[in-house]
């Protein structure tokens, strides 16, 4: 581990939408006894808040406007500006803007912004996202790129839609992984890619348990 002794590790994992990076987080943040932060949510956050205020996603300086001055608390719910969100946050409205959101370096800035501070502030912690490894945490202590066939990860993504009760057509759900995946690996500012020192892990056929074993024989 390349942490000093008094400090916590820090974990970096990237992947795609569905690629079980959140079962990930979860299970190494409670085997190691960290905290973890999931950026989606934050990006969501912004995407949610624009919606509710009729700002248009396409604005990039007022969703930029929007997104400094929002308060937003990642824990086991969402708050945003101090409402629980959560659910919302999940559902198709927030899923089909949130790329275009997260594509805005103002707001993109701001969050990165936020969640160094957070590793701060946690001293240490397992933060999942999209360009954690590459941008935002580029000396984090471990750096995991998560990935899954096309199939499990709309497989997934349904069950949640489901879990969560934002009834979703399966087909519908494929098609928004395929859209959002795209858009996120080919934008200008962060695009989703693998982090240079990353273990490449691929979930499809395999337990949360057998990876959080192989991946912390890397810390
Ligand atoms: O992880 P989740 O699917 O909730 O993320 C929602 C969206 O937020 C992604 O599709 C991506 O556009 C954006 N995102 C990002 N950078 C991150 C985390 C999420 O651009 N670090």
């Amino acid at each position: 581990m390349s942490s000093s002794p008094d400090s916590r590790p820090v974990i970096a994992i990237d992947g795609p939408a569905g690629a079980g990076k959140s079962t990930l987080a979860a299970s190494l943040a409670a085997r190691l006894g960290l905290d973890r932060l999931d950026t989606g949510a934050m990006y969501r956050a912004v995407a949610f808040a624009a919606l509710r205020d009729g700002v248009d996603p396409a604005d990039a300086r007022a969703v930029a406007e929007l997104a400094r001055r929002l308060r937003i608390d990642v824990g086991p719910a969402v708050r945003v500006d101090g409402v629980d969100a959560s659910r919302e946050l999940r559902g198709p409205a927030v899923t089909s803007v949130v790329s275009a959101v997260a594509a805005n370096p103002e707001v993109r800035r701001e969050m990165v912004r936020r969640q160094r501070a957070w590793v701060e502030a946690h001293s240490g912690g397992v933060i999942e996202g999209r360009d954690i490894a590459t941008v935002v945490l580029p000396d984090a202590d471990l750096k995991i790129y998560v990935t899954a066939s096309e199939a499990e990860r709309a497989r997934r993504r349904a069950l949640e839609a489901e879990a969560t009760a934002n009834d979703l057509d399966p087909s519908a759900v494929a098609a928004d992984l395929a859209r959002r995946d795209h858009l996120d690996s080919t934008r200008q500012s962060s695009p989703l890619a693998v982090a240079e020192g990353a273990v490449v892990v691929d979930t499809t056929d395999r337990s949360v348990e057998e990876i959080v074993e192989e991946v912390l024989t890397r810390l």
